[in-house]
């Protein structure tokens, strides 16, 4: 039995749901490999987005960088099929003809002086035309190995300004990986830190924009009702699941490299753990909240050899039926080793070492070619004492919980016991059941939207990152020291046997999605 509740404003409360119209300075961002496959599904169909919404700045432009044989018009072409394949809403004629223009291209390697020096040209044209004032986002939508190389052209050319709010003002997006273990992370972090200030570097993890990430923060600290069962004393476990049906898909050469551990749990798992086990941070400014994350990741306990060995599971997908469609092994995929050791699912368990947290256990698991897409956050309340309705020990009562879903059908439900109406006395588990009724933004657009405006809140910092590794790091060097076939899981199953058993060891179940 489902009560649902739909997110229909309370007209009273407007204030505080809707997000302030904002004050945008004019820009003109810089996408290094514009034409490239981030920029055409996400950041062009994003950016089309804010500006079906009025949420970019009125004096705007976006300029491609890279090495295709482009121009404007073709640059347009490109953009037009990327918001017609990947829109979060269909193409508006009107209002394309009004974004096209905006749209420009650069070629230009990313190795060549000459080649800033032509988009230095190419900016103070754009500049002129738009009345853009020489602000600047560069978004690196480029391999990790390049990061350097463009941030000394960019300095070389004299197209970096030193602070992110002065004026002209400069910032630069990066994107995850941000390195391969903490000692490369550590390496990217100290080149981008030569050219930019802390304070305009803005490190992307998607996940933190999502709407319903997001939504932790004020469902938490916006609510009287939760903040105080939101510890050990209240909350038995927190299942934390990021499941793909999808497979490597074209990103072989990149993944097979990566793994599901560097690939989802360092960055998009652990920052979602943040956001669940967080102390309330003093005030939203940006620093406060990025501080009381990074506590949460200082306060994992560190995984030891025997940790490691019993607590964090690895697999790899075999073929199997997706959605009733026979799939390829991983080990079948294109550009993939027949014998690779790459692992595509993890689950591990983890502690938090604070007063807040003594004692829960935080279950994550994340895995491709798993039954369907599905991410959700589970907390599970402890169970009300064995007396009354729980009395019988054969058939103790479920416990309550709330499951908080990120993807797909955004919202969140609260699963608690209930009487089946009737004149006898039989209990049932009911769901309220909250979901947004209307399409979210995509997390690329409240990303982008957040860079230009300069707010830094849902960004990694350099230390936040940095931790995120030294946690995953002894999982990388035992897995390095022994390396194993990972165990085999059927695509479309929930992930090797042994993740269950893990689990089990707890007296604990995963959740079924
Ligand atoms: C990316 C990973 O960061 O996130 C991909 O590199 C993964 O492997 C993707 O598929 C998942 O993102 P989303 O938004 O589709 O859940």
């Amino acid at each position: 039995m489902a009560v649902t509740a739909n997110r229909t404003p309370d007209p009273t409360h407007l204030n505080h749901m809707l997000k302030e119209r904002h004050h945008y300075d004019p820009c003109v961002i810089v996408i290094f490999g514009g034409a490239g496959d981030l920029s055409h599904r996400k950041l062009i169909p994003a950016l089309y987005n804010l500006s079906l919404d009025n949420e970019l700045p009125e004096k705007f432009a976006i300029l491609g960088f890279s090495l295709e044989d482009l121009d404007d018009e073709k640059y347009r072409a490109f953009a037009r099929s990327g918001i017609e394949q990947f829109s979060r809403r269909p193409i508006a004629e009107e209002h394309w003809a009004k974004f096209a223009p905006v749209l420009h291209f650069q070629r230009g390697t990313f190795t060549q002086d000459g080649d800033y020096a032509n988009l230095r040209k190419r900016l103070e044209e754009l500049d002129r035309e738009y009345g853009t004032e020489g602000n600047r986002v560069y978004y690196f939508a480029i391999p990790p190995a390049f990061i350097d190389t463009c941030s000394e052209g960019l300095t070389k050319a004299g197209l970096i300004h030193p602070h992110q709010t002065g004026r002209p003002f400069t910032r630069v997006v990066v994107e995850k990986p941000i390195g391969h273990d903490l000692a490369s992370a550590s390496e990217i972090n100290g080149q981008l830190a030569r050219h930019f200030d802390e304070s305009q570097i803005f490190r992307i993890d998607h996940y933190l924009g999502k709407e319903t990430v997001e939504n932790l923060m004020v469902l938490r600290f916006a609510n009287a009702i939760f903040e105080p069962i939101w510890t050990a004393r209240f909350i038995d476990h927190v299942q934390i699941t990021v499941a793909e049906a999808e497979g490597v898909g074209t990103r072989a050469s990149y993944y097979d490299n990566a793994g599901a551990l560097r690939d989802m749990v360092q960055s998009h798992l652990l920052q979602t753990l943040c956001m669940i086990a967080t102390e309330p941070p003093n005030t939203s400014a940006a620093e406060s909240v990025r501080d009381a994350k990074l506590d949460v990741l200082r306060s994992l306990r560190p995984l030891g050899d025997d940790d490691i060995e019993k607590w964090v599971v690895r697999g790899q997908y075999g073929q199997g039926l997706i959605g009733g469609v026979p799939v390829k092994a991983y080990r079948e995929e294109e550009h993939i080793a027949p014998d690779s050791k790459t692992e595509t699912f993890v689950a591990l368990r983890c502690w938090i070492d604070n007063w807040r947290w003594a004692g829960v256990p935080f279950y994550l698991r994340t895995g491709k070619r798993l039954p369907k897409r599905a991410s959700e956050i589970a907390i599970y309340f402890n169970s009300v004492p064995r007396i009354l309705y729980n009395a019988n020990p054969r058939a103790p009562l479920p416990p309550n919980m709330l499951t908080i879903r990120i993807q797909p059908d955004e919202g969140l439900d609260l699963h608690i016991m209930s009487k089946v109406p009737g004149s006898q006395t039989r209990l049932q588990q009911v769901k309220v059941d909250f979901h947004y009724v209307t399409s979210t933004p995509e997390a690329y657009e409240t990303l982008l939207n957040d860079v230009i405006l300069g707010d830094q809140t849902l960004f990694m910092r350099r230390d936040t990152v940095e931790e995120a590794w030294r946690f995953v790091q002894p999982i990388l060097d035992a897995w390095a020291e022994s390396p194993i076939d990972p165990p085999i899981y059927a695509a479309g199953s929930w992930g090797p046997l042994e993740a269950a058993l893990m689990i089990a060891a707890d007296g604990r179940t995963w959740r079924t999605l």
